[in-house]
């Protein structure tokens, strides 16, 4: 007990708390922004390890605040709320959670997919309000046998690439580059890769080389007809751009599980019926956190037993 951790506070699940604190000498970074200077100045040196989520990351502010931080290990498999080439430069090694995650995410990926195509949302809606033997329900896209657009094409991209063959699609992709050996077609811009496709999914990482990937040129590319669908990062998308699209119904609707100022969700996208709208949950089930949480202990274990790190990023 004598390894010093920090969590911030309503970062890990309460289980995932218990645990460390049951293995390390556990710390508690406030949660008001106002309070956290005054901690960190008193209780900052001293503290080692760091267990975090791919939300709430590690700014550079508090790294600067833990002068003898050496490890952070983060629930998810995003990175992008890490400055990695700053974390390495000081020596930081950081831990992270994928390939465990992988088909959870894939799996809503097509849960938004249908949901979106095929209007369940309304149609759950729609019985609950008593319309059905009043109304008759408009009909929906069909999925099977249509073009699968992924943008990213890493361990997430290719699950949802093996979904696809299900679901008897055609799949081609876009990605920074051509993944050797891949057997799928490639798309050489998100651009082409939209208008060759019925669907358009991003699963590709978050962060600034991303930001705003799927821009209006490729929107216009998707065209009325298609469907986004985003579990990556809010970032990777104009969302501005977006609402503007599926306002004016310049592509045809959109399942997004992530939004650029999340928990905030522009009150003009609530108002949309042709979009599925989910709070982040693609890798929330009891199975996938579970393995995740196992990463996050397994990762600062690794470290204060001198051992690589399991999944170091
Ligand atoms: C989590 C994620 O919701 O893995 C990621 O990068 O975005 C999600 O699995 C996130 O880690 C917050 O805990």
């Amino acid at each position: 007990m004598t390894h010093k951790i920090l969590i911030p506070q309503g970062a890990l699940t309460p289980a995932l708390q218990a645990r460390l604190e049951a293995k390390f000498d556990a710390c508690f970074l406030p949660n008001q922004p106002a309070e956290r200077d005054a901690w960190l100045a008193v209780h900052g040196k001293g503290i080692i390890a760091m267990a975090t989520n791919a939300k709430f990351g590690a700014s550079p502010s508090l790294v600067a605040a833990l002068p003898d931080l050496k490890v952070i290990s983060s629930l998810g498999v995003g990175l992008d709320a890490f400055d990695l080439p700053a974390l390495k430069a000081r020596g930081i090694q950081v831990g992270y959670t994928p390939e465990v995650l992988n088909d959870c995410v894939a799996d809503i990926a097509f849960a938004l997919l249908m949901a979106v195509t095929r209007k369940i949302t309304e149609a759950d809606t729609f019985v609950r309000s008593g319309s059905w033997p009043s109304a008759s329900f408009p009909m929906g896209t069909r999925v099977s046998g249509k073009r699968l657009g992924i943008l990213g094409m890493g361990r997430i991209g290719s699950v949802i690439a093996r979904r696809a063959t299900g679901f008897d699609m055609e799949v081609r992709y876009h990605n920074r580059r051509a993944v050797p050996g891949s057997a799928l077609a490639y798309a050489e811009s998100p651009v082409a890769l939209a208008e060759w496709a019925d669907f358009l999914v991003v699963a590709s990482a978050g962060g600034a080389d991303s930001k705003n990937l799927v821009s209006a040129a490729v929107l216009d590319a998707l065209g009325p007809q298609g469907f986004l669908i985003n579990v990556s990062r809010g970032s990777v998308v104009d969302e501005p751009v977006l609402i503007r699209y599926l306002q004016q119904g310049l592509i045809a609707g959109a399942g997004l599980d992530v939004f650029a100022q999340e928990p905030q969700v522009p009150a003009d996208m609530v108002a949309l019926k042709n979009v599925v709208l989910l709070p982040h949950i693609a890798s929330h089930t009891v199975e996938t956190r579970e393995a995740m949480a196992n990463r996050v202990v397994d990762n600062v274990e690794a470290f204060f037993q001198n051992r690589p790190l399991p999944s170091a990023a």
